[in-house]
């Protein structure tokens, strides 16, 4: 198997006024392809910050991150957003969703950027798969949040990311929903090689996860 992405010795420390954070002690990683592994830990255990560095969306105090065996988390943030936009798909704690964009035109602005072609008939299999076909013309500050979660899940994987971060994806989804869209996760995942890393607190989805880690203050453990 081929390491898609890896963390070496990365580490991330918040400085304020009367202390310093160690949100992650010095820390090695590595996601094969094909891989969904699942993070669990506390509230407050450096889970999130793990992976907004990974995906890039932080810089780390030390170490580095590699895709493709390539830096990643040195270059400068013009060149980490742009594989960012190509490789990587961010489901979030905090939805990623723009408020005054219809659901559809989420999905568009990334060919808007990009310079390609709408392509429907994926765009139609993940709206059905998620059960959110009805919901194109809404506006975020319409829906749900369980419906925004599954809008933002599609336009995580619209693009086709090589690797995808999941927060909590399924955290406000009724246990159907949650099902269908950790098997989208995974089959997503299998077929199309990638690597996803998924933090969760649900233990029904970690049993769909290859294998699992548990943080606890700053530092990572497998535990399956
Ligand atoms: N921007 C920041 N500035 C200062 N401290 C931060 C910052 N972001 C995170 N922290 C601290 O770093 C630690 C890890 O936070 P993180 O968000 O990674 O936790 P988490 O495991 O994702 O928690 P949760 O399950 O509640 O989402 C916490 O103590 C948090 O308060
Ligand atoms: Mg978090």
């Amino acid at each position: 198997m081929k390491p898609l992405i890896e963390m070496r010795n990365i580490s991330k420390e918040f400085h304020n006024s009367q202390e310093t954070i160690y949100a992650l002690k010095p820390t090695n990683f590595v996601a094969y392809e094909g891989e969904l592994v699942g993070i669990v830990g506390p509230s407050g255990s450096g889970k999130s910050t793990f992976l907004t560095i990974l995906g890039g969306l932080q810089t780390p105090t030390t170490g580095e991150v590699i895709i493709n065996g390539e830096p990643f988390s040195s270059l400068d943030e013009k060149l980490r957003s742009k594989i960012r936009l190509k490789k990587i798909g961010f489901i979030l704690q905090t939805s990623n969703l723009i408020p005054f964009l219809k659901v559809k035109e989420q999905m568009f602005l990334y060919n808007r950027i990009n310079h390609s072609k709408v392509e429907n008939d994926w765009l139609r299999e993940l709206f059905t798969k998620l059960g959110i076909s009805k919901l194109s013309d809404k506006y975020p500050s319409e829906l749900s949040g369980g419906e925004r979660q599954r809008v933002a899940i599609v336009k995580a994987l619209y693009h086709r990311p090589n690797v995808i971060f999941a927060d909590e994806p399924t955290a406000s989804l009724d246990t159907k929903h949650a099902f269908e869209v950790i098997e989208l996760l995974k089959r997503e995942t299998k077929e199309q090689k990638k690597a996803t890393i998924m933090v969760t607190h649900d233990e029904r989805l970690t049993e769909f996860c290859d294998r699992v880690y548990q943080m606890i203050d700053g530092t990572i453990t497998q535990i399956r």
